[in-house]
């Protein structure tokens, strides 16, 4: 048999689940590389049929390339069907490619490098003796042994202003890697298996580390190496889309079906501070500051049982006892009351000092104190882990 062009795949980015065929596929996403693909699919065999005969393929998902790379990788060596070619008419981007490419994979262990030679391949071997251990190994620049000292001073600075922001925005996944930007990695099958990816611009890394099952990460240095063909692909337009992408997976890390529960079940508290509050000032007579911070405290009250039971119903069923509850209580009872503190502080100031519209500032502050509560209350009084850590917990 010999090599052909492959379908291109439409439809959501999801690999689904089979047995492996083989050890390792390749992707090489390209775009005008036509000076570089062959020098490197050669050097590829030469080091792959040694370490792996007959168990690895090579897949290059080409975005048409106006030199017609495509063409070139059909026209090497004919008579091997272990090197594919995916020629995309319609869809582009390097982290789509990559995605196509590990689609119509048949590997236990998937890989992507760049098909420019600026990857070199002697990490590749150290990747595959570290794979079996762990879920993804990433050649990175910025560990030992690693560099990119031939990378110009503008290239090199936007990747750790990058990674800086990454940190920021993103601490618990970017934080996992020294080089979030690498294009250089391999990764379990399993790790992306029926699982639905957003690829966007140019960081593939991004993508299987935020939605990946992974427990074991590890690295491996290498030296970037000068492009000596063509020239990079990357612009500014790729810079915005990393950030957005950034954005795009932060909110994907968000408990979204507990904010909604967390939602309603204050509304049930403000239905109950305002009956409580007017039955304590009609029936009881209790002066207007103390009906207010009673109602207050039992729609408190309220918000704790309902969010206790069912907004992180799963969560207190993993942490049983009346002691723990009793200290969930307090950790909640508190927070809820240096908001309503906050509340008078920040409501005040806004409208006192700075001359605010009250009903501007009062919107503004109830936004400010919910955020507060949510954030505090998430993290301390019931401890959600976010959706990445509850897919990693499933398996
Ligand atoms: N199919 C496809 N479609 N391939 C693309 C596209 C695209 O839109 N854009 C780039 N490529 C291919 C290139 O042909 C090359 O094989 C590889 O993706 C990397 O592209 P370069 O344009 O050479 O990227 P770079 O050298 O600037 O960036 C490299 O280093 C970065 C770290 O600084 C890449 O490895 C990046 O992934 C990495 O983040
Ligand atoms: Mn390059």
């Amino acid at each position: 048999m010999s090599k052909k062009l492959l379908k291109q795949l439409t439809g959501p980015y999801i690999l689904t689940e089979k047995n492996p065929e083989i050890s390792l596929s390749i992707v090489i996403p390209t775009l005008e590389e036509a000076q570089n693909i062959a020098i490197l699919l050669e050097r590829l065999l030469i080091l792959l049929d040694k370490k792996l005969p007959n168990d690895y393929e090579i897949i290059v998902v080409d975005d048409d390339s106006q030199d017609q790379t495509w063409q070139k990788v059909l026209d090497f060596e004919k008579e091997r069907d272990n090197i594919k070619v995916i020629r995309r008419e319609k869809e582009k981007g390097l982290a789509t490619a990559v995605m196509r490419g590990w689609q119509i994979s048949r590997g236990k262990y998937l890989a992507v490098m760049d098909g420019d030679l600026q990857h070199p391949l002697e990490p590749l071997l150290e990747m595959l003796d570290l794979i079996e251990k762990n879920d993804l190994v990433v050649a990175t620049r910025c560990a030992k042994g690693g560099g990119y000292d031939n990378l110009c001073f503008k290239r090199k600075t936007i990747s750790k202003v990058a990674r800086i922001i990454g940190s920021f925005v993103l601490p618990k996944i970017v934080k996992r890697v020294s080089d979030p930007m690498s294009g250089y990695f391999m990764l379990k099958r399993s790790v992306i298996e029926n699982i639905e990816m957003k690829p966007i611009g140019y960081k593939i890394l991004l993508e299987v580390i935020a939605r990946g099952r992974i427990k074991k990460i590890t690295e491996v240095g290498y030296r970037f190496d000068v492009r000596v063909g063509g020239k990079s692909k990357i612009n500014n337009k790729q810079y915005l889309q990393y950030v957005w992408h950034l954005l795009k997976l932060q909110v994907a890390s968000w408990p979204i079906l507990r904010l909604k529960k967390w939602i309603a079940v204050g509304l049930t508290g403000f239905a109950v501070d305002m009956f409580a509050f007017f039955i304590l000032l009609t029936f009881f007579d209790f002066h207007v500051a103390i009906s207010a911070f009673l109602s207050a405290e039992i729609a408190i009250i309220n918000n704790f049982f309902w969010n206790d039971r069912w907004t992180f119903g799963d969560l207190a069923k993993k942490t049983p006892g009346l002691y723990r509850k009793g200290m969930r209580f307090w950790k909640f009872n508190l927070i809820c009351l240096s908001g309503l503190l906050l509340h008078t502080l920040i409501l005040s100031w806004m409208v006192q000092s700075q001359g605010l519209d009250p009903y501007f500032a009062k919107v503004l502050t109830i936004i400010i104190v919910s955020i507060w509560n949510i954030i505090l209350n998430f993290r301390y009084s019931w401890d959600v882990p976010s959706q990445q850590e509850e897919i990693n917990q499933k398996d």
